[in-house]
Order: C-alpha cells, then structure tokens, then sequence
C-alpha cells in the first residue's frame, strides 16, 4: 500500500527528519556527544516517587500541575531566579521543556509565522515551527565572537510576521552564554518592536568559570513579555521522567492551556512528586555534579589543545563546539569517519542550522573510565586525519 498518500502533508514534510535512532546499545561505541547527563537525583527522590504509587496516586493531576509542585517552582523562580509568578495562573507543568516549547510555540505561531533564534541552536525548535506551518528564522552567530549573537543582525532578520524571540541560554549545541550586555539588548529590541521572548533555561545550573545565569525576565520591562521554560532534565538528572513547565503571564499561559491538554491532559503524576521532592530540599549536592562537570569539561579542553584542534570554550551546558575544519571535512562527514572508525558519536553542528557547519558537538555527559577512553581515542582518530 501507498501509506504516504495517507499521511497528512505535515507528516509527509516531516517523514524520516528524525533519522533513525539505535534502540540497542552497539557494544564499543562511545556516545562523546549526547544530551543525556550520567547522575541520578537523591534517594529521597526516588523515595518520593515510590509513596507516591504506594499511595495510589495515579489519576490525573489538575491540568497545571499538582498546587505543591507549582508552589515550589514558583518557589524556585522567586529565589533562585528573581522571577515572580503566580503558581495559580502563571504556571503549567508540562513533560519536560520539549512539551513545554511545542504547547508555546501552538499558542504563538499562526502559519506563516515566524520566530527568531541565534543559531547554531536546538534543532528541536525548527521542527515545531514546521509542524504548525510556520518558521523558525535562524540568525547565524560566529565562531569569532563566541557565537554570542549580535543584536542588530537579529534585528535585521525581524518580519512583519515575527512573533518570538527564542532565546536559549546557556546554549545547545555550542555551550555560550548571553552576557548580561547582549539579554540587555535583545530585552530592548523586544519591547521597542513589541514581541515575546521565549527563554528557554535548562542549561542554567551548568554555567563555568563563575559566569552567571540571568533569566530575561528578571531585566526591566520582561516579566510580562517572556516565556521562560525550564525542565529537571538537566538540572536533575532526570531526562526520562519528562517533567518541566512553563512560566509566564497568565493571559499567556491560559492560551497554551488547551495545546497542553490536547498533547498531556497533565505531566505524569508519579514524577511530579519526584519533582516536588527535588524542589523542596536544598541543592547543594548539585555543586558536586557541576564540579565533576567542570573536569571533564577541563579534559575536554586539554585534549583539544593537545592535538590541537580549534573549539569554542564551553561557559555553559555540557557540550563542546568543536571546530573540525583542519580535518577538511564536513560536520556530516567527520560524525560518520568517527563512527565507522572510531566509534565515537557525535552530533554533527549543522544539526542546529547552517552557522555549525565545519563544527561538531561534543558533550562531557559520560564518566571515566568511557570518557577518557573516548577522548584518547578521538586524538588518535583526529591525527590520524590533520
Ligand atoms: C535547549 C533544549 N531545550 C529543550 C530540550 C528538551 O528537554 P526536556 O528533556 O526537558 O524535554 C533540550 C534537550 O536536549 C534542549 O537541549
């Protein structure tokens, strides 16, 4: 049968953009590129994920979130962040940021429309803006200036039927960070040409070098301008329990509302205690994880320099931009050689848009001894080809 004639032009537009994902794990290759951090949260997590189905909780939540969870993240955007939200009105656990972006992005973006991101950026967010017939516009940054973006190129990219500016700090794929001077620019070019801002911070407890997280919504004027979307994913280790939410003003978030519903009803019950759990202890057992980050992120940089190899030092995240050009192959090439090779997984920059070609992603989410495994064996694979 002819299954494509059945398929929807949304689905035909999209068919196979996802690639093909390895479900079994092929025995010596090293993932030295993936998204997935290698910590678990607390005990007490876990604890409280278990009471919670000893307890039966298993039916739907309200359609926001459990009232506590919502208080504690709340909470946690007061404290943490400077952002004030009502836990009533202006919040919506969702599952995870990915949920949280595709029910924004519904809210936001009529066909036709579009929303402007620095790129190299999460290739997430090109593919939500084509499943509702509208554009993410990527605005290039360079290596040279750290792929911080420069504001007067994003304001030249801005159309009549611009709505958003994404904003994804610290960044995927190439770990930079806004300084406060660029959030500053980009929170004046919203409010002079009216727009949102749409921030998404999963990153911000992996910043380095005593850089320093701000959310956007904190700079004068923002708060009622900007979507800030979060997830435990990053922060907690805790990437298959899908948990995040969204934040932002209530006329907003009402809006969001029945994307959320039709995609979720609600975030699963089970992990929105475990979330709670997380919310509600101090954090202090995250400086270790973030310290181990750190030396990696340190090996990374040593190898690199030891080969050399150019790359963008990371200030944030948990990735490394690394600049294969003296190889004098493409991105797409390199992940391939290294694979077939080396059996080293990377992700190739371009998978954020055209800005990353020549540059692969790297990420410091596996331990020792695989981590330093992958590296000795990624120097020789790279000499072998300069
Ligand atoms: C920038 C960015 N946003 C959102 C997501 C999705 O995260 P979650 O697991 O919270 O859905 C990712 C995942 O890698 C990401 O890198």
């Amino acid at each position: 049968m002819d299954y494509q004639k059945y398929l929807s032009q949304r689905a035909r537009n999209l068919y196979g953009s996802l690639g093909k994902q390895t479900s079994v794990p092929i025995p010596g290759l090293i993932n030295l590129g993936s998204g997935t951090p290698d910590f678990v949260p607390p005990d007490y997590v876990f604890e409280a994920m278990h009471t919670a189905l000893n307890q039966q909780k298993i039916q739907y939540t309200a359609w926001t979130g459990i009232p506590e969870l919502r208080a504690a993240i709340a909470n946690k955007l007061a404290t943490e962040n400077g952002v004030t939200v009502n836990p009533d009105s202006e919040i919506i656990v969702t599952a995870g940021a990915q949920e949280a972006l595709m029910a924004t992005l519904m809210s936001l973006l009529d066909p036709g429309d579009n929303a402007l991101t620095p790129s190299p950026h999460y290739d997430e967010y090109t593919r939500d803006a084509r499943i509702l017939g509208g554009t993410l516009i990527p605005v290039d940054t360079t290596p040279e200036s750290g792929f911080v973006i420069d504001v007067a190129q994003l304001e030249a990219a801005i159309t009549p039927q611009t709505r958003a500016l994404v904003v994804v700090s610290p960044n995927n794929p190439t770990g930079t960070i806004l300084p406060k001077s660029t959030l500053l620019q980009i929170a004046e070019l919203a409010q002079r040409r009216d727009l949102l801002v749409v921030s998404d911070e999963i990153y911000e407890y992996y910043v380095y070098d005593g850089n320093q997280h701000t959310s956007i919504a904190t700079l004068p004027g923002m708060a009622e301008r900007t979507i800030t979307i979060n997830s435990f994913s990053k922060s907690f280790g805790m990437t298959g329990m899908r948990l995040g939410y969204i934040a932002g003003p209530a006329a907003l978030i009402e809006g969001m509302l029945p994307f959320h519903h039709a995609m979720m009803i609600c975030a699963n019950v089970v992990t929105q205690y475990g979330g709670l759990a997380v919310l509600s202890q101090p954090r202090d057992w995250f400086k270790d994880v973030l310290a181990e980050y750190d030396r990696r992120r340190k090996l990374w940089m040593q190898t690199l320099d030891a080969i050399p190899l150019p790359y963008s030092p990371p200030q944030g995240a948990y990735y490394i931009f690394i600049d294969i050009r003296p190889t004098g192959l493409t991105s797409a090439e390199f992940v391939k050689k290294a694979r077939e090779e080396a059996k080293l997984v990377f992700q190739p920059g371009t998978i954020g848009g055209g800005a990353g070609e020549g540059f692969i992603r790297g990420a410091f989410t596996k331990a020792s001894p695989e981590f330093d495994e992958g590296l000795e064996r990624f120097t020789k694979f790279v000499r072998g080809l300069i």
